[in-house]
């Protein structure tokens, strides 16, 4: 955790209120039918979620105890039976949601497919047929690299509906990146495609597969590949099978595995402080709840809205918001494969006018990217469907807010800011959009059951309008249940950094945050080592090893500076080994290591090349004096921390001289 105090500097006053049309036809539709809902979950959170769980969701059998709490591990609906594809999938079979669509989606060259309810269903069952064919079992690990199609939401379903945890792999990630998550998670099975379309391009998903898989992964057995680009490939003898040639002798009949509610639904990887990604765990009856009861509320689903979400599959969004908590309301999906480009800058509004998209949850960082593309684009769609904004993924700046509600919402669409995690399985802190009065910036309040504070170091809560450390002081229905395979580091990193409260441990987001005098929650940033790159988290150890494992590098201390579209662009300070000598083609070089590493989403902006780095007398690096530097800001904070305080005068010369 930094040392330095934290300061907000945002002043913001503007105040919007739900539009009335919109309450009168929202679920949750006063700011005090908001916190009626919200102080009947504080008083008895474990009834609150019991009471929902009963009637939103399909159980096989009901379970014995509502919450186990041994902090910090937690179960909930303890003895409770279901399945997350019969929820997402079976149960809508015998209504009129039978035929209504369940994923729409459009690939980036323009072709699309549609799924019904009953089509998705039929889908799932029989992939769950194929991945049985070759042996997957329950509890069985599946490892998936996908692009953007409609596969990918079969795959994860039917991995759900056999009992076998998935771990999605974001198909940025390099062959490495996905190597060390395959052999982290043990899996068994590889599901994939030839590639994906991506801003014009034929993307090789496949070839990375055959590249991790010849460096390690052992544990994985068979790999199954989607036909998409049609690009040549090489399929190995016994071990890679065509999606479409299993399907072609899977019956499309699989009742769903009977779950317990504490059995593992998936694993995601991604980024903390300090080593290798952490295999966030998450099970099948917290999250499924959780997850359907934000879409619910926070998105205020209709029974004819066509809902998108930009994410993709790759990250909790996608996991949470595209595939299970939609799907679990019978709402109907959109997924579209690409991404805004040269060729086709307005393609996401294409999108909205071609499907007549109702509610939209992007990410800032695309908003940014669309304001400097100018209104002209937008302005020439028909964006009149849209009733509802979503925002996800760092913090939005009001200038940036202000252009989302006025050039694409028509100042019609009320804005939902909302504030989570992958940790968190679902949304936690956000406007309901129907309920709460939106500020430019803020997330609002938390979403009912979850109890949220804002303290300083030693969990002392502190006063209105004082940044401070987020943390949750109670468990929640999708938290995450542990760090696969490491416990230990589960209950170092988000229930340790913090003193317990009321001698109780409370989960540190590592966000930093300030609560004004109306409660709403403004989050800043975070406070440890992890960079916010388009949405992206990265941690700085993980691009630091990265670059270590390239033969000119000794050391390197890697950091985010601001970034007007990117939110934060990384630097590296690297320092190099005796026999290589800075050149530019050595920066290029890696740059390129890195992508290869980890993936393009990593790739450093800028790299210094220095022979020092400011380090603490135990030897850490004081990456918030780099972040100053590289900024190109005055340093301020506690010299003496760093053992020879005179390397700070120094790289800053060093780096003055290159600007
Ligand atoms: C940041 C993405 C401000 C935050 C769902 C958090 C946000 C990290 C917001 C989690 C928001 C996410 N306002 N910051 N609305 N949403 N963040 O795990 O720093 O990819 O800790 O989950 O993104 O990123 P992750």
């Amino acid at each position: 955790m930094s040392e330095t105090t934290i300061e907000s500097i945002l002043q913001e006053t503007r105040l919007f209120y739900p539009p009335s049309e919109f309450a009168q036809e929202a679920e949750i539709n006063s700011l005090k039918a908001y916190e009626e809902h919200y102080a009947e979950a504080k008083a008895d959170p474990q009834a609150f979620w019991a009471k929902l769980a009963q009637k939103e969701l399909h159980w096989f059998k009901k379970w014995d105890q509502v919450l186990d709490w041994q902090p910090p591990f937690a179960k909930w609906f303890v003895g409770g039976k279901l399945n997350i594809s019969y929820n997402c999938l079976d149960r809508h079979l015998t209504t009129p949601r039978r035929n209504k669509a369940a994923i729409i989606w459009e690939g980036e060259p323009g072709d699309s497919r549609t799924l019904t309810y009953a089509q998705l269903h039929r889908e799932v069952c029989q992939f769950a047929n194929s991945m049985k064919q070759l042996g997957v079992k329950k509890g069985d690990r599946v490892g998936i690299y996908m692009p953007m199609i409609p596969e990918a939401a079969i795959a994860m379903l039917a991995c759900a509906r056999i009992g076998a945890p998935h771990s999605v792999v974001f198909g940025g990630f390099s062959a490495e990146a996905l190597k060390d998550r395959l052999e982290d998670a043990q899996a068994k099975l590889v599901i994939t495609a030839d590639g994906g379309f991506r801003k014009d391009k034929a993307v090789p998903l496949k070839a990375q597969v055959d590249l991790a898989l010849e460096h390690g992964a052992p544990t994985v057995e068979n790999v199954i590949v989607v036909q998409r680009t049609k690009e040549p490939i090489t399929m190995v003898e016994g071990r890679d099978h065509w999606w479409h040639d299993l399907q072609k002798t899977s019956s499309p009949h699989c009742p769903a595995e009977i779950m317990d509610s504490e059995d593992t639904l998936f694993i995601l990887y991604t980024s903390g402080s300090t080593g290798k990604p952490k295999g966030v765990v998450h099970t099948t009856g917290g999250y499924n709840l959780y997850t359907h009861m934000t879409s619910k509320w926070v998105f205020d689903l209709k029974e004819t809205d066509v809902y998108w979400c930009t994410a993709d599959v790759g990250w909790i969004t996608g996991h949470s918001y595209i595939v299970y908590g939609p799907l679990s309301n019978g709402a109907t999906s959109l997924m579209y494969e690409g991404a805004p480009r040269a060729s086709n800058p307005g393609c996401f509004w294409d999108v909205i006018e071609k499907y007549g998209v109702n509610i939209f949850y992007t990410a800032p960082t695309a908003i940014r990217a669309f304001i400097k593309m100018g209104e002209d684009i937008p302005n020439a769609r028909d964006l009149s469907s849209l009733r509802l904004l979503g925002t996800v993924g760092e913090p939005i700046n009001p200038e940036a807010w202000m252009w989302y509600h006025r050039v694409i919402g028509a100042e019609r669409c009320p804005i939902v800011d909302t504030w989570w995690q992958t940790e968190t399985g679902g949304i936690m802190v956000t406007a309901l959009p129907g309920a709460i009065p939106t500020k430019p910036g803020s997330a609002t309040r938390p979403f009912p059951g979850i109890i949220v504070d804002v303290v300083d170091k030693q969990g002392n809560p502190v006063p209105d309008n004082t940044g401070g450390y987020l943390v949750v002081k109670y468990p929640w229905p999708s938290m995450l249940r542990t760090v696969y395979g490491n416990p230990e580091r589960f209950r170092k990193t988000y229930w340790e950094e913090i003193p317990h409260i009321d001698g109780q441990p409370v989960y540190f987001a590592g966000d930093s945050v300030r609560r004004d005098e109306d409660g709403y929650f403004w989050i800043m940033g975070r406070v440890d080592d992890v960079m916010n790159v388009a949405g992206h988290r990265l941690g700085s150890m993980e691009l630091e090893s990265a670059l270590k494992s390239h033969p000119g590098v000794a050391e390197s201390g890697v950091i985010g500076i601001p970034d007007e579209i990117k939110g934060e662009e990384i630097v590296a300070f690297v320092i190099l080994k005796n026999d290589f000598s800075p050149s530019d083609d050595l920066v290029k070089e890696l740059k390129q290591h890195v992508m290869e590493e980890i993936g393009a989403i990593a790739r450093p902006g800028e790299i210094y090349f220095t022979d020092v780095l400011p380090k603490t007398r135990s030897g850490k690096i004081v990456r918030r004096f780099l972040r100053q530097i590289a900024a190109g800001q005055e340093i301020v904070g506690d010299r003496s921390t760093v053992e020879d305080p005179t390397v700070l005068d120094k790289l800053e010369a060093e780096i003055r001289e290159k600007h």
